[in-house]
């Protein structure tokens, strides 16, 4: 079909005729029923997609490290369906249609045969492909073989294992627009009218067309608006609006500066394992929302498409990051040559997600070493420094060009880590082609405008504070890296970390401006890199948020900080109960968004805290580090323990008093089963449950008792853990798991109608039983 170029007057859902209707496709996702088999076919068993055969264990111990959080994720892995073409399906193939197998991601390297012949395949296991099949279906039934084998990857925490994310089996009739080949733009806003600018490929050939949109409503963090199109009987989703990074004032969204608070997310779901999961994920959101989240980035690989709608509905600007590195990392074999692989890769990624209005910039790689092959050397150190596949000026030019072919609007970056030799890099010119630069921790980013002053710069990694949730003891004051490998925790009052802190990043991005915003390394815990434990544990530390999805002390900072509008009181440690700390000093840290605070134990005042001025700090906190503490938390660091009753009243502006109380439990009595508030819960999604112990006057208590999970009616447990990151026992077994610091959480997937009933027992405490009707 020739190019037609079309006028169209405004409309929020546009409908547009392209040659022929496409209406009557049919799609089907294919998710229950697939055999799965991990010694190539002699045993089977069935399992639904997405599907992560990893996740249930058994751990390995004999593993030296828990990088990779010593699940079983490396090996090979075969999975069979069969699925059905209609006759409908078939009429419109016989017509000219096409079917499509499209896969959201595989782990890895999937090989994918159609009725025994082959469909074709990829590598990297973060991206998807949507398989022309066409010619390879027949009408009635059909088997689809997937092969799948994660051996020739390497990743720096855990990747999942198979089919983790969802796929669809589609017949589209003639004239329907080819997967991967739209592209919306809008390259002229004002508040009168937006143009629209539409092109894409359909079976019958190119087209593109514009058409004006009347008082557009944009699409901004605070009004995530999307309008629709129907091209040939297929509905897409666009958003209107204008999104630039500037050297001197940071990021500006539709005109106005807006600061970039966000955080680094992998793309696991926690004690779910790799599995995507819709309702698990828009948890994970909410929670960051709440927090004062406005911007997340994918560290370090493309997420689950689902996860780029839920961004686009919920109002989240993404930095969305393509690799870690280029090298196996990215699922690159050896005899793959580098820069046809990652332009290749780069060009899916960008033509899968190019219109996410949320999507704000495209970034090429993490911490990715530069290399001058004039000048080589290698580190004996294999995740920073590669050597040959490392960050050249040509390469990092090649690659925006690739990007920018597949979409001009946006600019193209990297993350880049701290110690580089930042001169060289400049004078090598390795920077050059690169329209936004990400800077990881240590104010790297600083050093850099004064040798690139042109060049907008975002603090891609903040913080890598870690802490336990929940969990306190060791040295809390001992400084910046005292942790205690007796216990293989970290103290939950957030005194440490393992490069800054959370309060300096706050204190720097007021000051720099020109900054973009920051990244906190990381919003979530996540499966793998127990820094600085990789020895004992088996999940991280980062977390602003634990395993479990639940808030951590530090979720509290951040969210009187960047979330004012939302009241925050909260005390750190959040419980009074510590036997044997009786006339002993325990520190105790308000997070609010008030500016003064009064605390009292037992009645008694222990002073009152107002936000800047500064307390005096113990030795090995008198540096640069904590310097800024006092203006983000009030802290009273000697408090000297006894059992009662610990109370904060903030005084808010206007007068209005607030207050917060801890008790001192009594011994555990009893198990406490509640569940989260889940808006719109609809079947097959998730429900967590949060376990805890309480004594005899309902008062959380601490304890580590073991419990027993027993569930009736339409339901399973997917998961069960706490955020201990040192816990061995396998997520989905009902049995064998622990409280941890008294807080446990399971997580229930509803799977038809009827009353469901979960039970919990543990030795020497009354039982709790959950119903759901
Ligand atoms: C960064 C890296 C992240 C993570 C983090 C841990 O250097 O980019 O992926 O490893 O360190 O502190």
């Amino acid at each position: 079909m020739s190019t037609a170029v079309t006028k169209l007057l405004a409309a929020a859902a546009l409908a547009v005729a392209v040659a022929g209707s496409a209406r009557g496709a049919s799609r089907t996702t294919l998710s229950d029923g697939w055999r799965f088999s991990r010694d190539g076919g002699t045993t089977w068993e069935t399992v639904s997609v997405p599907h992560d055969w990893a996740i249930a264990g058994p751990y390995d111990m004999t593993e030296p490290t828990g990088d990779t959080a010593r699940l079983p994720w490396r090996g090979r892995g075969l999975y069979r369906r069969t699925f059905t073409v209609s006759d409908a399906d078939a009429a419109h193939l016989a017509a000219g249609g096409r079917a499509y197998l499209s896969f959201d991601g595989v782990m890895a390297s999937p090989r994918i045969k159609v009725n025994g012949r082959d469909a074709g395949g990829w590598d990297y296991g973060y991206l998807g492909q949507d398989l022309d099949v066409s010619r390879l279906v027949r009408a009635g039934e059909n088997e689809v073989e997937v092969a799948v084998d994660t051996t020739k990857h390497f990743s720096r925490w855990y990747p999942g294992a198979g089919i983790y994310r969802k796929v669809v089996f589609s017949v589209r009739p003639r004239g329907h627009v080819i997967p991967g080949t739209l592209a919306i733009t809008t390259p002229c806003i004002t508040a009168a009218s937006a143009s629209v600018h539409v092109s894409c490929v359909t079976t019958e050939g190119p087209t593109n067309f514009s058409f004006e949109v009347d008082s557009p409503r944009l699409w901004d963090v605070d009004d995530p608006h999307l309008h629709e199109i129907t091209i040939a009987g297929e509905r897409f989703r666009y958003g209107i609006r204008s999104a630039r990074f500037t050297a001197d004032d940071g990021f500006h969204l539709n005109g106005r500066r807006v600061q970039l608070k966000g955080v680094n997310l992998h793309s696991d779901m926690g004690l779910l394992g790799a599995a995507f999961d819709r309702s698990a994920a828009e948890r994970q959101l909410r929670i960051m929302r709440e927090m004062g989240v406005n911007a997340i980035r994918t560290s370090h690989n493309p997420h689950a498409p689902e996860f780029m709608d839920l961004c686009d509905e919920m109002g989240f600007l993404v930095w969305n990051e393509c690799f870690d590195k280029w090298d196996d990392t990215a699922g690159r074999r050896p005899d793959q040559q580098l820069e046809e692989y990652v332009e290749d890769n780069l060009r899916r990624f960008v033509r899968r997600d190019r219109n996410h209005p949320c999507v704000i910039v495209w970034s090429i790689g993490n911490e990715i070493w530069e290399w001058d092959p004039a000048n080589p050397r290698r580190s004996s150190n294999r995740w920073l420094d590669r050597g040959p596949d490392g960050q050249t000026g040509e390469r990092n030019r090649r690659f925006r060009k690739a990007v920018l072919s597949e979409d001009p609007t946006r600019p193209v970056a990297i993350g880049n880590r701290p110690y580089m030799n930042e001169e060289r890099v400049v004078r090598l010119g390795i920077y050059d082609d690169l329209d936004v630069l990400g800077f990881n921790y240590l104010r790297s980013y600083a050093p850099v405008r004064a040798l690139l002053p042109g060049k907008p710069l975002v603090y891609t990694e903040s913080a890598s504070a870690v802490s336990t949730g929940g969990w306190y003891g060791g040295d809390p004051l001992g400084g910046m890296n005292a942790y205690q490998p007796d216990f293989a925790q970290v103290d939950s009052r957030d005194f440490q970390s393992s490069i800054d802190l959370a309060d300096e990043s706050f204190d720097w991005m007021e000051k720099d401006r020109y900054c973009a915003g920051e990244f906190v390394w990381t919003g979530i815990d996540y499966l793998g890199e127990p820094i600085p434990f990789a020895k004992e544990a088996r999940s991280s530390y980062f977390g602003i948020v634990d395993i479990t999805g639940t808030p951590k002390d530090r979720y509290y900072l951040y969210r009187s900080h960047w979330n004012p509008g939302a009241p925050t009181l909260h005390i750190s440690p959040d419980r009074w109960t510590f036997p044997g700390m009786e006339g002993k000093s325990v520190p105790v840290v308000v997070y609010t968004d008030a500016e003064e605070a009064e605390l009292f134990l037992n009645g008694r005042s222990l002073g009152r805290r107002r936000k800047g001025v500064p307390v005096e700090m113990p030795a090995a906190m008198t540096n640069a580090h904590y310097s800024v503490y006092c203006r983000y938390r009030l802290m009273w660091l000697e408090v000297p323990y006894e059992p009662g009753e610990l109370k904060v009243v903030a005084e808010r502006a206007g007068g209005r008093r607030d207050e917060k109380v801890l008790r001192t439990a009594s011994a555990p009595a009893a198990l406490k089963v509640t569940a989260e508030d889940m808006p719109g819960l609809a079947e097959g999604d998730l429900m967590w449950l949060h376990v805890s112990a309480v004594d005899r006057s309902g008062t959380e208590a601490v304890s580590n008792a073991e419990l027993t999970f027993s569930v009736s009616g339409n339901a399973k447990i997917a998961g069960i853990g706490n955020a201990d990151p040192c816990d061995y026992v396998p997520f989905p077994q009902l049995t064998g798991h622990r409280l941890f610091e008294g807080k446990a959480v399971a997580v229930l997937r509803r799977h038809g109608p009827g009353k469901v009933t979960v039970t919990v027992r543990s030795p020497g405490l009354s039982e709790s039983v959950f119903e759901l009707q």
